[in-house]
């Protein structure tokens, strides 16, 4: 089942950081949100069920390339392609603008997304040791992906 894809606004911080705080030991506030989605340089895709925010996805574009800066679906939603909808429309939309390359960043004990980007030819290109703190009792590596446009 495909289910709509829709650009989510300034309106929809507060949700977005509802769900944030369910996926991530270190959630973004409503207020960092609201600044995110007010930055032109920002495209965030979203997908509700029942009205309620169930997935979202953020990239930002400087310069012709883009880094998704996070993704998240409910926890009570996972495994049904719902990310998967949102990198799939990320994609599609930022290759419309001309975006050579997508970026990332991944916490390397975080199996699920690497595997959720490896699916759609992200490649492992780099690592920052040590990236990730919050939350945790020892330290975990950012993996660095990366995946070039067909243009
Ligand atoms: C990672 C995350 C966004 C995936 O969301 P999702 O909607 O459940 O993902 P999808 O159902 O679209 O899965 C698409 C593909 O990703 C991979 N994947 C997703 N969850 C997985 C899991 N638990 N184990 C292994 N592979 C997984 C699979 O390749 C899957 O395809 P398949 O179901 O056909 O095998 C979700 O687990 C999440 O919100 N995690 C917490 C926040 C997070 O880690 N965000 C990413 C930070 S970089």
């Amino acid at each position: 089942m495909t289910h709509p894809v829709l650009v989510l606004r300034a309106e929809d911080a507060g949700r977005m950081s509802q769900l944030h705080m369910r996926s991530f030991d270190d959630p973004w506030s409503a207020v960092s949100f609201r600044g995110l989605l007010l930055d032109n340089s920002i495209l965030t895709l979203g997908i509700e069920l029942e009205g309620q925010l169930v997935a979202f996805a953020m990239a930002q574009t400087i310069a012709g390339e883009s880094d998704i800066l996070t993704v998240a679906t409910d926890p009570d939603q996972r495994r049904k392609g719902l990310a998967a909808t949102l990198i799939r429309a990320l994609i599609d939309r930022l290759g419309e603008r001309g975006v050579s390359r997508i970026t990332l960043d991944v916490a390397e004990d975080n199996a699920p997304a690497r595997a959720l980007y490896r699916s759609f030819g992200f490649a492992e290109d780099g690592r920052r040791p040590r990236y990730y703190t919050a939350g945790r009792d020892v330290p975990v590596d950012a993996i660095l992906m990366s995946c070039k446009m067909s243009l």
